[in-house]
């Protein structure tokens, strides 16, 4: 079953156009992986997808219905949630009042997914009361992403996960993802600069380049391809 189906989708900012015809899809339950150079629109297609910005042409479905036309929030409802790139947090504002702004579309249930999200990040509830401005930046990433966790998705986007990260906290972050994805069945969607990273985490993968997919294919093919290896992996 396919979650999210997009095709021949094109975008961009004023009259510049950044996405040429992107086809990409996530199966349920599968993390899939962005990648490609500065600028070639990894960020856009998430906006895209989130509803942040407007296709030029082209349909996104989801779970097979159209939309493309619905507000942001519309498609939070319907479970999509974006963690952005910066974070954009609240940060003069405590760990726990970031995750229930992000859980405001789904009240009644608000409580129960604090909890799992404080399961599955312990250390955002040992700091729930600290501001998320005083937070390490790999904490402030875990509640990006639990904030993201409180619109109970189907299909969880990160913007890149690794930024400014230490090693162990990335791996740390990978683990979690992983484990969420197993017992949540949720489809995990990631933008990863780090490219051995992306391979390591997804099953499958795309590569974009000026806005267009330049390479695909199952993440353990492409860390063979001589291409990828060549390009992005500085190897061979
Ligand atoms: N709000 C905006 N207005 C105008 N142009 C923009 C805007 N945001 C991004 N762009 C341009 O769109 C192109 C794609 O940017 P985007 O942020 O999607 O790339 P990216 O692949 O996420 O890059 P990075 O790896 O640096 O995050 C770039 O040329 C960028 O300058
Ligand atoms: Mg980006």
């Amino acid at each position: 079953m396919k979650v999210l189906e997009v095709s021949d989708l094109s975008a961009g900012y004023g009259d510049v156009e950044i996405l040429k015809s992107i086809n990409l899809y996530v199966n349920e339950g599968e993390i899939v992986a962005i990648f490609g150079s500065n600028g070639s629109g990894k960020s856009t297609f998430l906006k895209v997808v989130a509803g942040l910005l407007k296709p030029w042409g082209g349909t996104i479905k989801f779970y097979d219905h159209n939309i493309e036309e619905l507000p942001p929030q519309e498609r939070v409802k319907r479970g999509i949630a974006l963690a952005a790139e910066g974070r954009q947090l609240f940060l003069g504002m405590s760990v726990e009042e970031n995750l229930l702004m992000g859980g405001w579309l789904r009240r009644k249930e608000i409580k129960d997914n604090l909890e799992k999200v404080y399961s599955y990040f312990p250390q955002l509830r040992e700091k729930r009361k600290t501001l998320a401005g005083d937070l390490s930046g790999g904490q402030q990433q875990m509640l990006s992403i639990g904030r993201a966790l409180m619109a109970k998705p189907k299909l969880l986007m990160i913007d890149e996960l690794s930024l400014g990260l230490a090693p162990a906290v990335v791996d740390r972050l990978a683990e979690v993802l992983k484990s969420i994805r197993d017992k949540e069945g949720i489809s995990i969607l990631l933008v990863e600069q780090e490219v051995s990273l992306a391979l390591d985490i997804s099953e499958r993968s795309y590569v974009f380049d000026l806005g267009e997919i330049v390479e695909e294919g199952p993440s353990p093919e492409l860390k063979r391809r001589d291409s990828i290896r060549k390009t992005y992996l500085s190897v061979g």
